[in-house]
């Protein structure tokens, strides 16, 4: 049977890139990302971005990147989910690999966000149009409804949440590619400005450039490249509803849940044998929910799992140890394979400071708009 493997992964910075366009950002991870794995070609290429069209002006994106790479020729196109197009990237890529349509295929994102464009309202296209953003709620409009009904539900205090926040800029100061590398405190984030009632700036992803692409392949031929084995355990997508006010309970993310078990399912493990885990921390109230829904804590248990330390760096179970969308940056289309960037490193024992002794398992979990699609990866080093 085939099995799919991650050969190779490059990603840019991530911060405000005004140096750099959309498909110079791109090429930089994409070539970085093909000298890693040693290939001589990719036969196929996925690219995740949320809308570029309205970030830049720019649609047709795989063929203009495919071209920009030096690959014109090859079928190349843009996927999207959101904030999980990075992600469905590469489990595009990663069914053609185990289809046997293609050996070698790039999975790459790419998001350009600062270049003027008012981003919450181009961000605020993956909420329901006729029910929320005609309303005017924004996406962090959507996550602080998520966060009161949490704090009122299961008592999770703003303590709570601002510790997600400092753990990950804890986590980003030691990730040279991150784009906030500043340790902030408790009272930093209580105190930062009010964006939508509970959550405040530091509860907020910020708006990032940046770029990140993997070389998916099959297990045999990453073994002929000479390079670590990273081996796609399991690859799952599940949706919910797009709007908010559709779902039973505002504290659940069901999509999360539904990937994460489907990816267990398929990969024949659970929460408690994986190592390290990068999740979607667009806000730190997703991190808590995101926990919940994976099944690593009791629903309602997350904020003091976070504040006892559990997901810290040398914790028992260390969580968005890349410093997360949190202090990485969040640039939208890009942040699902940078988690899977993350993961490679940290199983290949590539992560220098952020090194989680020993870890073999990852997951990747990235989701779209206020949860309405999720994507998640298993990853596992083998020999
Ligand atoms: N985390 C840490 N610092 C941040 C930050 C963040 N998320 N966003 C901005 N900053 C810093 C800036 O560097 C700047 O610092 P300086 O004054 O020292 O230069 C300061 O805070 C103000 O930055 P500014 O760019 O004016 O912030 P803003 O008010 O325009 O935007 C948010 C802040 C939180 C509203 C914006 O980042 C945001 O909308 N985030 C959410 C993005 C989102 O919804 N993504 C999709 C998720 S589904």
């Amino acid at each position: 049977m085939r099995e799919a493997a991650i050969a190779g992964i490059g990603m840019t910075d991530f911060g405000e890139l005004w140096d750099a366009s959309l498909r110079q950002m791109f090429t930089e991870a994409a070539v970085a990302a093909i000298e890693d794995a040693g290939v001589d070609h990719i036969d196929s290429m996925y690219v995740g971005s949320m809308t570029p069209g309205l970030f830049v002006h720019q649609e047709h994106i795989g063929a203009l990147l495919a071209d920009y790479l030096g690959m014109a020729g090859i079928p190349a196109g843009r996927v999207e989910s959101a904030c999980a197009s990075g992600g469905l990237a590469l489990r595009m890529a990663v069914l053609e690999v185990l289809s046997g349509a293609s050996e070698v295929v790039l999975a790459g994102g790419v998001e350009k966000m600062t270049d003027g464009v008012d981003a919450t309202d181009a961000l605020a296209t993956a909420a329901d149009q006729e029910y929320e953003a005609f309303e005017g709620i924004t996406f962090p409009g959507l996550y602080a409804l998520m966060a009161r009904a949490h704090m009122e539900k299961y008592g999770t205090t703003r303590e709570q949440m601002a510790d997600v926040a400092v753990k990950n800029h804890t986590n980003g100061m030691l990730n040279p590619r991150a784009h906030f590398r500043r340790p902030i405190e408790r009272a930093d984030v209580l105190t930062s400005n009010l964006v939508a009632e509970p959550l405040r700036l530091l509860d907020c992803s910020p708006i990032t450039d940046g770029a990140a692409a993997a070389i998916v392949t099959t297990t045999e031929r990453a073994r002929e490249l000479g390079v670590p084995v990273i081996r796609v355990r399991a690859s799952a997508m599940a949706t919910a509803s797009l709007a908010l006010h559709d779902r039973q309970d505002l504290t659940t993310i069901p999509s999360v849940g539904r990937a994460a078990g489907r990816a267990f399912e398929e990969a024949d493990m659970g929460p408690d044998d994986l190592d390290v885990l990068e999740v979607h921390d667009c806000f730190t109230i997703a991190e808590l929910v995101v926990m919940e829904e994976i099944g690593l804590v009791e629903p309602g248990k997350s904020g003091e799992a976070v504040s006892s330390g559990l997901t810290a760096l040398d914790g028992k179970l260390p969580v968005n140890t890349s410093g997360g969308l949190k202090s990485k940056g969040h640039p939208v289309g890009a942040s699902g394979i940078a988690q899977i960037f993350e993961i490679v490193e940290q199983l290949r024992g590539d992560a220098g400071d952020r090194q989680v002794e020993g870890a073999r398992i990852g997951m990747a979990q990235n989701m779209g708009g206020s949860g309405a699609s999720c994507v998640a990866h298993i990853l596992e080093a083998i020999s």
